[in-house]
């Protein structure tokens, strides 16, 4: 049975609270990339760049009315084939990995009824969705297996709002055209959840980007990147403690820092290739890692590098060059790559500066013939207001996201926390009014790609500098380095209530670092 929270924080010892400096996966990390350890799969690997890519199913809704759009899809176990010759056991939202991709328009209600026929309580949140609090999948929201009995944690029992089998999701949808994802967040077990198949995305669209004229349709392509290992017989290898996701918390010793795998998976198909055509193609890149950032980049590179249009909360204002695009885990890049600046023939790959061997390379584009095209960068995608930071009364929070020491039952266990504290039901770091501008002061030890729910916020500055290259429109995933600190504004806004905000390396989330913020 896993400690309730309580105990857990009436065990935090004072002079340990913070001590997190002296471990030994910190070696090696100074300046490094690396945000994580590698596990090495006992599988056979396929040669990169012999599997086609696939677009995951759009879902269709099983009936539209006054209320909106719904939807409905079933959590459950399921054969996948991902590596050539052997299957795969996953946990697919309808059975597939990626889940189906759910399209829906800005304003317009959905609902999305989730069923639970897998082996362990799920719990799905909506990543950048301005979601009722309800409705957003709080980490112990359980939704319990439809047929069988569980154990459950104290935490999730004593203040978890619980349903049997079932539950529907709200979705209102009052935000701008962006990419969404939806993944599995239950407490503590995250991490194995979406390496076993919990994620998909959601697009949302809107008339002011329809109008824009970008590349669509065919010519617009998700692409979920994430890594994985497998076992010889091809199921997943995760180095949990408990490998029932129903025990202990956490991973085996050596992984705290986050788990890589040693297969580069785009859309769930293993360092796939797709054909293109001579012309302007939308990319919608999402780092659905568990722990691994990557550094894309374009071999041979096009003339105008990526151009981005937008991030992870909408369309920048105007479109950005880069040459190479640092993604940490959670965050999305919406880019344009023109084709036709390509000899027809050529094969374009997308390479990982972050590593070396076969997870420098991720995919591969080949070039076909130039054709017509008639889509547009325009040179203003949208308007942004900046948040107003200079008001008198704007409220400053410094968090701090730091390793450190627990005891817990006289263990001393290392775990990953926030101002000094494990995450719990009833911890608030914040209590922000609604409507108001915050600015809130990050500061870190490692790599911690910072995420906040219900809000999307602005990057006012890196270190003593402003934002960086990648920081630019809404985000609602920052990527923070070790040592530094960072500035950012958010408007709470939308509803009120209790809500998550926590580190994206999904280990460093399951090992404690999340904390609450309640909009009031
Ligand atoms: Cu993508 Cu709190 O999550
Ligand atoms: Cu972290």
């Amino acid at each position: 049975m896993p400690v309730s929270r309580r105990e857990f924080i009436a065990g935090l010892t004072l002079g340990g609270a913070v001590a997190g400096l002296g471990f030994s996966f910190f070696s090696g990390v100074a300046g490094s990339t690396s945000t994580g350890r590698s596990l090495v799969s006992r599988a056979p690997l396929p040669e990169p760049f012999t599997q086609r890519l696939r677009i995951p199913p759009v879902l269709a809704p099983v009936r539209s009315d006054g209320d909106g759009d719904h939807y409905e899809i079933t959590q459950r176990v399921a054969a996948a084939q991902i590596l050539p010759g052997v299957s795969t056991t996953i946990w697919g939202y309808n059975g597939i990995f990626p889940g189906p991709t759910i399209e829906s328009r800005s304003g317009r209600t959905i609902s999305v009824t989730h069923t639970n026929e897998l082996p362990i309580p799920t719990v799905v949140h909506l990543h950048g969705g301005r979601t009722p609090p309800e409705h957003d999948g709080y980490p112990i929201d359980f939704v319990l297996p439809v047929d069988r009995d569980v154990p459950l944690p104290v935490y999730a029992i004593e203040s978890g709002d619980l349903s049997k089998g079932q539950r529907i999701h709200w979705y209102p949808l009052e935000q701008p055209a962006t990419t969404l994802w939806y993944h599995d967040h239950r407490l503590d077990f995250t991490g194995p959840g979406v390496w076993k198949g919990l994620a998909g995305f959601h697009i949302v669209r809107d008339d002011e980007e329809d109008a824009l004229g970008l590349p669509s349709g065919p010519r617009e392509l998700p692409l979920m990147i994430l890594d994985r290992s497998f076992d010889v017989d091809g199921s997943w290898l995760y180095p949990a403690i408990d490998p029932t996701g129903l025990g202990e918390v956490g991973v085996t010793d050596g992984f705290e820092a986050g788990v890589f795998g040693d297969v580069l998976l785009v859309n769930g198909v293993p360092w796939p290739i797709v054909n293109v055509d001579g012309a302007r193609y939308r990319l919608r890149f999402l780092n659905a890692s568990n722990a691994r950032r990557y550094d894309l980049r374009l071999d041979p590179p096009p003339p105008d590098g990526f151009v981005q249009i937008g991030t992870d909360g909408g369309l920048l204002v105007e479109p950005l060059h880069h040459d190479h695009i640092e993604m940490a885990p959670a965050q999305r890049f919406d880019v344009i790559v023109d084709f036709s600046s390509y000899q027809p023939g050529t094969n374009v790959t997308l390479v990982n500066d972050f590593a070396s061997g076969r997870m420098a390379q991720v995919m591969r584009f080949v070039v076909g013939a130039r054709t017509d095209d008639d889509s547009r960068i325009p040179n203003r995608l949208t308007t942004i207001e900046p948040l107003d930071t200079t008001a008198e009364g704007v409220i400053t929070r410094t968090m701090r996201f730091f390793s450190g020491h627990l005891t817990d039952n006289n263990t001393d266990r290392h775990r990953w926390l926030i101002n000094g504290e494990p995450f719990g039901p009833d911890v608030a770091a914040a209590r922000p009014a609604l409507d108001s501008v915050e600015i809130w002061r990050l500061v870190s030890d490692f790599h911690h790609p910072i995420h906040i729910h219900l809000n999307p916020f602005q990057v006012l500055s890196r270190g003593s500098g402003g934002p960086g290259p990648y920081d630019m429109g809404w985000k609602d995933t920052i990527d923070l380095r070790p040592f530094e600190h960072a500035a950012i504004a958010v408007r709470f806004d939308g509803f009120r209530g209790r809500y998550v905000f926590h580190c994206h390396n999904l280990e460093h989330e399951d090992m404690a670092m999340m904390s609450n913020f309640v909009v009031t």
